[in-house]
């Protein structure tokens, strides 16, 4: 019933800022999944005997793959495969569940805020037995032995019955299908005062979740509709489709235009939130104001308390490099460590395991804790219900309160994406071989203070990560970032990140690309964008 297939290495299966992703039909082609499936099993020393959990956010292919994955990991002797019903998980579910059920490792399918469809993007990503993405150092042999292989192994055997809970078996391996709901459901009723919400929302108080049609819709509404009796019809766009209805499943003002649009109109609800494809990510908005995610992350740092999960207080926070340093204002004002590392959730991992750092959180919509070892959309819209359930404030005032406290790190990230890959490389290049000479220059009226290549040295494990991004401080505390996006299938995507802190108590209230302007006037100055890449305006701006 093993079938060894012989195969041949595969150009271009690196993992990325997060996992493999490319456009679906290339994971389709004939061996593309399973060579990089193999890969995966030889670079963790196989499967044999191991457990492992298997899951994706349902985007077109999901189910294909997962019984491909399946079959493989029987064929290579796992023990059991603890896979989410239908083949679906959240990201953070998943995580979870690694953790929970004490496996070795898991295998979730998605591509995270990516577009779905035949046409578009699917990705895999292996996540180890601490519940989250594997380091470097195995993405890296992933990576070798995609580059190496001469044959795969797979269990010639009809598909198994993924949609129904219980066990069964795949040759000689377990496969048990889960309910993906349920203890992601009870882990978030250990960490947050579910009474506290619960009153809240029937104290006339509305809230409006948009899935976008994606992973999270099922749990979202098991949890706020179910749960915590949010009204029905609360949770909108909740049932996953293998193309997310069309729409770009990813958190931001651009993409999740409708919510944006709720939450300012004249009867706008009190609270507004979405998540991502696979549910890592999060928007959250209040009426009439837009939160940040570098934002979100310093109120939930300085208001983590005061849910049951965190009553103990945080042992540090971190941040990546890219996302603002509101947080470290709160962390310095409360005397807790703070972190920036390289972007991408898998350099959190050790600070978590350590127990340096209880929330982490990145610019691109991503925050979490130490309850998992991945970003969680539904977690942070909790935790801020938490928050606005202890406070019984608006959202607008406790942004007000806490810039009022801390300053405000004023923040925008300007997309330029499909990108020709030479140009956008020569522009980082170039760059680079500059940042010596920068300090102390003018750039369009601001005065360079530091320029770095940022590098890395993990705290916990002293692994190094270099040409993480490049960095450049300007006096008067400004800061601009361009690196290039490591999770895109099309050309090259610029990320350029800019930041002005504000310390009031005038000044807070500023249109944020208008407070920003010196800051892209530098980038421009320094970078050439528009002469290098003829593009005068970004694509995406959040
Ligand atoms: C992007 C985000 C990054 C996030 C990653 C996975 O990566 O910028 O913060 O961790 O997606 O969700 P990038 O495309 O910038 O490499
Ligand atoms: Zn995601």
């Amino acid at each position: 019933m093993i079938r060894t297939v012989p195969t041949a290495p595969i150009d271009g299966q690196k993992p990325g800022t997060s996992g493999l992703r490319k456009k679906t039909r290339v994971f389709m082609a004939p061996g593309y999944l399973e060579n990089f499936v193999q890969s995966i099993w030889n670079a963790i020393g196989g499967v044999s005997g191991k457990t492992l959990v298997l899951g994706g956010d349902g985007r077109f292919f999901n189910d294909r793959a997962a019984q491909v994955i399946a079959k493989m990991a029987a064929a290579s002797g796992a023990a059991r495969v603890i896979v989410g019903q239908n083949a679906l998980l959240s990201t953070p579910a998943a995580s979870n569940l690694i953790r929970l059920r004490g496996a070795d490792g898991g295998i979730i399918l998605s591509a995270s805020h990516n577009p779905g469809g035949e046409a578009e993007d699917f990705g895999v990503k292996y996540n180890g037995a601490n519940g989250g993405p594997a380091p470097e150092a195995i993405t890296e042999r992933i990576f070798a032995e995609t580059r190496a292989l001469q044959e795969y192994r797979i269990l010639d055997i009809a598909d198994c019955d993924l949609a129904t809970p219980g066990e069964a078996r795949l040759g000689d391996m377990v496969v048990e299908v889960v309910d993906p709901v349920a203890d992601y459901r009870a882990l978030m009723e250990k960490l947050f005062d579910f009474k506290a919400i619960r009153a809240l929302l029937e104290s006339g108080f509305q809230l409006r979740f948009d899935a976008m049609h994606a992973v999270t819709g099922p749990y979202a509404r098991a949890i706020l509709e179910g749960a915590l009796g949010a009204a029905p019809g609360s949770v909108v766009n909740a049932v996953p489709l293998p193309d997310f209805g069309g729409g770009h499943p990813d958190p931001n003002p651009v993409w999740a235009r409708d919510l944006m649009d709720t939450m300012f109109a004249a009867d706008a609800p009190d609270f507004g939130a979405a998540s991502d494809g696979d549910g890592d990510r999060n928007m959250i908005v209040g009426r009439g104001v837009y939160v940040t995610p570098s934002d979100s992350l310093a109120v939930l740092a300085a208001n983590a308390h005061l849910a049951p999960g965190y009553t103990r207080g945080l042992t540090g926070v971190a941040r990546s490099m890219p996302t603002s340093a509101a947080v470290d204002r709160v962390a310095a004002a409360r005397g807790f460590d703070c972190f920036a590392t390289p972007t991408g959730w898998k350099f959190f991992g050790n600070l978590l395991d350590a127990g340096r750092a209880t929330l982490c959180g990145e610019e691109s919509a991503g925050t979490g804790s130490d309850h998992v070892r991945e970003k969680d959309g539904l977690w942070a819209v909790l935790l801020w219900l938490n928050i606005l359930a202890a406070r019984r404030e608006s959202v607008a005032g406790i942004m007000a309160a806490h810039w009022a406290e801390f300053g405000r790190n004023y923040y925008s990230r300007h997309d330029y994406e499909a990108l020709d890959t030479a140009i956008a490389t020569a522009l980082m290049e170039d760059l680079r071989a500059r940042l010596p000479d920068l300090p102390g220059t003018d750039a369009a009226g601001l005065t360079v203070q530091s320029a770095e290549d940022f590098a890395y040295t993990d705290p916990v494990d002293g692994s190094v990560a270099r040409a993480q991004g490049l960095q450049i401080g300007f006096e008067g505390g400004a800061r601009l970032v361009l690196r290039l996006s490591g999770t895109g299938t099309e050309g090259a995507t610029l990320r350029v990140y800019l930041e002005r802190f504000a310390p009031g108590p005038d000044g807070l209230d500023d249109d944020p690309q208008a407070a920003l302007a010196p800051v892209i006037a530098a980038a421009e100055a320094l970078a050439g964008i528009a002469a290098r890449t003829g593009r005068t305006a970004p694509d995406v701006i959040t």
